[in-house]
């Protein structure tokens, strides 16, 4: 059981870096690794099963419906996929396929529960890495590879009521901030992921703060 469990890791783990290598969207190798560690840390202190955890993490952007079209279910029938090539056992695997499916932020109105403590880890540990200084430099990377404008003091965020309309948004990066990135925090799963968030929180604050400080031409 371990020792399956352990080569079903490491195929995932060896896939997913060759398939991730070199993605320049912030959607990179080193993003799924960076959810990972970040999930099992949480997942060891929520008391969640580590080997889902990390399966749901290393494969939660496998086929990210930003990057397909729109289609939302190409992620988990993508990683049905793969689990189904390798053997993950049924059980396990419709847990994490589930991680998969519901994981991704899908509007300010929108609410994205996790049916299992180890989808709250891996959703958490996926905020974590869009929030903070790593996640303004995702956005940006993000907004870029759309070809969306900085910022437009013209054009108001918006806070979505549905997915599709969260996901045909062509607002300047900034709005992101308002329309995602600040919301965040305060919709963390786990006691973990509160207390982790708040800092870079912050520190998006302050980033704005300057942001529109340096606009207005102050030195
Ligand atoms: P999620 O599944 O919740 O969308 P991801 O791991 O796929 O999370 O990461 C999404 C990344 O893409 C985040 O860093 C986010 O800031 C960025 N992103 C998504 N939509 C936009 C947007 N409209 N403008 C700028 N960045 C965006
Ligand atoms: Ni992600």
């Amino acid at each position: 059981m371990e020792v399956q469990r352990e080569a079903h890791l490491q195929a995932t783990r060896r896939k997913i870096e060759e398939q991730f290598s070199g993605e320049g969207t912030g959607h990179d190798w080193h993003h799924i690794a960076r959810v990972r560690a970040l999930a099992l840390e949480i997942a060891r202190l929520e008391g969640a099963d580590l080997f889902i955890t990390e399966m749901g993490a290393l494969l939660h952007d496998i086929a990210d419906h930003k990057f397909h079209g729109g289609d939302d279910q190409a992620g988990p029938r993508e990683a049905r996929r793969w689990m189904a090539e390798i053997g993950v056992p049924a059980h396990d695997l419709e847990r994490i396929v589930d991680i998969v499916h519901e994981v991704t932020f899908k509007g300010a109105g929108v609410p994205t529960p996790m049916s299992t403590l180890e989808g709250k880890c891996v959703q958490d540990a996926d905020r974590m890495d869009a929030i903070g200084a790593i996640g303004i430099a995702r956005a940006f990377a993000y907004g870029g590879s759309k070809k969306r404008a900085l910022y437009d003091p013209d054009w108001a965020p918006e806070l979505h009521d549905s997915f599709d309309q969260y996901k045909s948004t062509t607002a300047p990066t900034i709005n992101h901030f308002y329309e995602k990135l600040l919301l965040l925090r305060d919709r963390m799963n786990t006691e973990t992921g509160k207390r982790m968030a708040a800092k870079r929180h912050e520190y998006m604050e302050g980033y704005l703060d300057q942001f529109y400080a340096e606009w207005r031409g102050e030195r």
